[in-house]
């Protein structure tokens, strides 16, 4: 072997290859590509872990709105039903129907009421209205 292809052996390159320059500047940009995968991937476990605390403040919320839905809203609703409108139970697909599947249409309603549903703006606090509000489309959605 002749010092040029030595040389070329410790760059890292094998004798056949004529240009070596060009697959070390790969290995650079790969690294540097590496280094960017390591910095996102850290990025997105802080991001979860953020979003993992959301779920168990929500996990509150939603403990308390079974309790305000108990005591105020199962003499009519129960296990998601509806005993005076049977057309407008509580469930997924009525909700959808009648444009009631977000949590904002749910609250107007509770406050306000509607037909014989009564309004509970008074009665129940804003946040107990949100966590109420929470579980019916939390059961909604695990289909009661
Ligand atoms: C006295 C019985 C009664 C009580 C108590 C009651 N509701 Fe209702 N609820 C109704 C009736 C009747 C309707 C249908 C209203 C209509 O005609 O649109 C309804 C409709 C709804 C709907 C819309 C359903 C759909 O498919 O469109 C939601 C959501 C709802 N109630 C949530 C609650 C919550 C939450 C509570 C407790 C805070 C509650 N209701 C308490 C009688 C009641």
């Amino acid at each position: 072997m002749d010092s040029a292809v030595l040389n070329l052996v410790f760059q890292g390159c094998f004798p056949t290859q004529h240009t070596c320059k060009q697959p070390i500047e790969r290995f650079i940009v790969l690294r540097g590509e590496t280094v960017k995968r390591v910095i996102i991937s850290l990025l997105i476990t802080v991001c979860l872990g953020l979003f993992a605390v959301t779920p168990s403040a929500l996990a509150a919320d939603i403990a308390n709105g079974a309790k305000v839905f108990g005591a105020n809203c199962a003499a009519c609703h129960m296990g998601g039903g509806n005993v005076v409108n049977s057309a407008k139970t509580l469930r997924k697909s009525d909700l959808e129907q009648y444009n009631m599947a977000s949590l904002e249409a749910i609250q107007v309603q509770i406050q306000r009421g509607k037909a014989a549903m009564p309004s509970f703006l008074g009665r129940l606090t804003p946040e107990q209205i949100e966590d109420v509000a929470t579980y019916v489309l939390d059961q909604a959605e695990k289909g009661w």
